[in-house]
């Protein structure tokens, strides 16, 4: 199966602050694995803004913490790139947040890494949607096909691309490690070729990892080789220079 770098555009690699990587020991651990499954550039993607759990808001200290694992990293020699990123809950205000610099967007681009609550109600979810295009922004949609109201009616993601959204799928949907629902709804998406990218949303190193190789394999077997370069490498390469992503 053709072997080329990918890109991890969503991990909890940042050490400590979410429900992802529980120090700076596991953080490289996490990203030893994906250099060694051939990745070479991460997004940490911490959750933020999520309410009752997280904060982590952008500050100095959260720009430290990220410096700090880029520089240990580098100091371990590893070959993998360490972006700046988030994982935005779908909350009111975000385009205030945005534009204070308080959350921000994949490598600091208009791409805004957005999940939303699992019992979110959609209506919610089309002005969020709305109120971020309005305001030139781009969200990228986390693991659409993990949600319920999507998993029952499929036409809300739809829309969602619709409206200029970039969909990112789960690897571990994609593989069947959310149960059948976001499965079946993670490969429609993918046969549709309405999927933008994969990620891996590692929260781990030893459950929900940051080795990508065997999603490639699969998406390159059941798929075409092109397409799992597309959603592994070339999207990914795109969300992180900010350059449109081509629409099908
Ligand atoms: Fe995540």
């Amino acid at each position: 199966m053709g072997s080329y770098t990918m890109i991890d555009i969503h991990a909890h690699i940042y050490p400590g602050i979410d429900d992802g990587s529980s120090g700076m020991e596991e953080s490289l651990h996490m990203v030893q694995t994906a250099a060694e499954s051939g990745v070479t550039a991460i997004v940490a993607t911490p959750h933020c803004n999520l309410p009752g759990y997280y904060g982590n808001y952008r500050d100095a200290a959260w720009e430290r913490g990220l410096a700090e694992l880029a520089d240990c990293v580098r100091t371990a020699g590893m070959p993998v790139r360490i972006l700046p990123g988030m994982e935005i809950c779908g909350t009111e205000g975000l385009t205030d947040l945005l534009r204070d610099g308080r959350i921000i967007g994949l490598n600091r681009t208009n791409y805004v890494l957005t999940e939303f609550l699992f019992r979110e109600d959609p209506v919610r979810i089309y002005h969020w949607i709305g109120e971020l295009r309005r305001a030139g922004y781009r969200p990228v949609l986390a693991h659409p096909e993990r949600y319920a109201y999507v998993q029952e009616d499929i036409r809300l993601v739809y829309d969602w691309y619709d409206m200029g959204c970039v969909l990112q799928l789960n690897k571990g949907s994609i593989l069947g490690r959310f149960g059948r629902d976001a499965c079946d709804t993670a490969w429609r998406l993918l046969d549709e070729g309405l999927a933008g990218c994969v990620a891996s949303d590692a929260h781990s190193a030893q459950v929900r990892t940051t080795d990508l190789s065997e999603v490639r394999d699969v998406l390159a077997q059941r798929l075409a080789p092109e397409e799992a370069r597309r959603l592994l490498t070339e999207n990914p390469e795109r969300l992180l220079s900010g350059e449109e992503i081509p629409r099908r």
